[in-house]
């Protein structure tokens, strides 16, 4: 007896823990996850549409199955063992049936798929232009037509469609704005468009969606739609080169900047610094996160992240640099009035 409620309190401990789990599993990420269901696009909401309808259709599928299966069960259950039940060679009428029924749901599914993925595939011909390259573990973002080359913030106008090809620096990964609409592998050596808006103003949150290393799960980018005329004050600022470091400790930022690895990869638009293999840093101040929107853009993270990226970003192709405490606060004072 006492062997007994020991077990039945292990039970009862593990399905709290089950409940517990699920609970969090529920309510945990709700803040900041983004949801395809919750679609701010043409493109995204014909997609979630999509979505719903198979859900109908899969639902009602479910429901008839499982009431017949259950029926079945109880009307013809086996009510004497030992009898045997009465031989039959399958119902013709009825396998036709099921049979039809379930391809002609299959070929509704399949053409709504093929409206939808029309409808949705090719941007619009006046769609603003924009290059997403993948990197490990960061995004870039080229305007061509404008003249602007950014990271991890892709910047938008409200209610405009922006045309994005997408493709890679080195692995393979995959561009996805939930809100937005469905993602784009981005595949070395090819371009895949795909076709963004949004319509209303506000900041959607992105993720690389294919496993591409260690540092996948830290791949995250940001889409800001603004309005009209504020993305054009951006482009402006954007277009302009690098602000002039004025404060003493900015100006020794420089200094460092320019004499130290940095300039080997970084690009700051108007100094020496031409490098092409991580973010170009002409208006980092700009940006709201940094590390591939891992961090914040404050002076405190900044200086952590030079301190030591890869303990910030494991796997971080940016190496630990070694620069002093009185270096990094230069750097930070610099690059912060890149704005
Ligand atoms: Cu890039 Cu996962």
């Amino acid at each position: 007896m006492a062997q007994n409620s020991g077990e039945a309190r292990g039970w009862a401990r593990r399905w709290a823990g089950g409940f517990w789990i699920l609970g969090i599993w529920l309510t945990g990420c709700a803040a900041q996850s983004p949801s395809i269901l919750a679609p701010v696009s043409p493109k995204g909401r014909a997609e979630a549409e999509l979505f719903w309808f198979i859900l109908l259709i899969t639902a009602g599928v479910f429901v008839l199955v499982e009431t017949l299966l259950l029926y079945a069960v109880f009307r013809f259950r086996a009510r004497d063992p030992r009898a045997i039940p009465p031989q039959i060679h399958g119902n013709n009428a009825l396998e036709i049936s099921w049979t039809t029924a379930t391809a002609v749901g299959l070929a509704v599914i399949f053409a709504m798929t093929w409206r939808t993925m029309a409808a949705t595939s090719t941007p619009p011909a006046d769609a603003l232009p924009v290059k997403v390259i993948g990197h490990q573990w960061w995004w870039e973002f080229q305007y061509p037509t404008l003249g602007i080359t950014t990271a991890n913030e892709l910047v938008i106008p409200v209610g405009r469609p922006i045309r994005a090809s997408v493709t890679s620096a080195d692995v393979i990964h995959s561009f996805w704005v939930p809100q937005l609409g469905g993602k784009m592998d981005a595949i070395p050596g090819r371009e895949n468009a795909v076709w963004l808006q949004s319509d209303v103003e506000g900041v959607f949150y992105g993720q690389c969606a294919e496993l591409c290393g260690i540092s996948h799960a830290n791949m995250r980018l940001r889409v800001r739609a603004v309005s009209e005329a504020e993305f054009q004050r951006w482009v402006e600022a954007q277009r302009a080169p690098a602000a002039q470091p004025v404060e003493p400790l900015a100006q020794q930022g420089y200094q460092v900047f320019m004499s130290k690895a940095c300039v080997g990869c970084h690009a700051i638009a108007g100094t020496p610094a031409q490098g092409r293999v991580g973010p170009d840093l002409t208006h980092f101040g700009s940006r709201t996160t940094i590390a591939a929107g891992l961090l914040e853009n404050t002076p405190e993270n900044l200086a952590r992240w030079l301190d030591n990226p890869p303990a910030v970003k494991p796997g971080a192709l940016m190496p630990r640099l070694g620069l002093t405490p009185e270096e990094i606060q230069a750097l930070v004072a610099y690059l912060l009035s890149l704005k």
